[in-house]
């Protein structure tokens, strides 16, 4: 059957990616692994077009783990560089969008300049209504629940008793729903450590297609293929 997206239902309402194996794009072209991430980020704003396209309220980019600061110093500062141009390049056009942009992990620990290139972003579009896109970056789904137990344990009006819907409320997602769909592109089947409380019933999608490449009809795919789970949470 020929599917639209119009019929593609139901949809998530939040999508998380993990863009990986822009390294061995990179790779595959002969080329060194930062235009492999450069050309990751320009998928992820195409990405972010199509996904606008259908009526999705949020989705989530994995960008930067607390793990991969262990990767070789110069790949870490091409990383940043190549964010805070993003910002500089983008921020005016996904505004124009009506995007509201999430910043999800820790700005301490980052770059001045770009702690100031996310918070700019964070700002701008903080009023707008139409999709949500989280970006993470400095971030890892433990520390996330380390940071929430704080805040909570500092909050003078914490609620009392606490629950799971009330404890969400510290996470870096905030007021985000749960995520209804997870994808990782690049033939790695793991969670590495994004979005733990979140994904606690998310449909997950795995494909061999590399970051750089996944394209308009591999999110269609992605999409296709959820609106065929059977999502049960647990009940029969
Ligand atoms: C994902 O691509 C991008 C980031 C984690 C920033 P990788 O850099 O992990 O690419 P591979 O896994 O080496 O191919
Ligand atoms: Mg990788």
């Amino acid at each position: 059957m020929n599917r639209t997206a119009e019929n593609i239902l139901p949809l998530p309402v939040h999508i998380a990616i993990v863009p990986d194996g822009n390294g061995r794009w990179a790779e595959k072209h002969g080329l060194p692994r930062l235009s492999g991430h450069r050309e990751g980020v320009l998928n992820m704003m195409r990405m972010i077009q199509y996904i606008s396209e259908y009526p999705i309220k949020y989705v989530t980019f994995y960008g930067f783990s607390t793990e991969n600061w262990n990767r070789p110093e110069p790949e870490i500062n091409g990383l940043f560089k190549l964010v805070e141009h993003f910002v500089d390049e983008q921020l005016d056009k996904i505004n124009e969008k009506n995007i509201r942009i999430r910043h999800i992990g820790r700005l301490n620990g980052l770059p001045t300049s770009l702690q100031k290139a996310i918070s700019r972003a964070v700002s701008l579009t903080a009023k707008n209504d139409g999709m949500t896109l989280g970006v993470a970056w400095n971030y890892g789904g433990r520390a996330e629940i380390i940071d929430a137990i704080a805040k909570f344990t500092a909050d003078p009006d914490k609620p009392q008793p606490l629950d799971e819907k009330s404890f969400s409320r510290y996470l870096y997602t905030g007021d985000m729903p749960d995520v209804d769909l997870l994808i990782r592109t690049s033939n790695e089947m793991r969670l590495s450590n994004y979005l733990l409380w979140q994904t606690a019933y998310s449909e997950f999608y795995f494909t061999n297609v590399l970051w750089p490449d996944f394209g308009k009809k591999d999110i269609e795919n992605a999409l296709i293929d959820y609106s065929r789970r059977n999502r049960r949470f647990g009940g029969s």
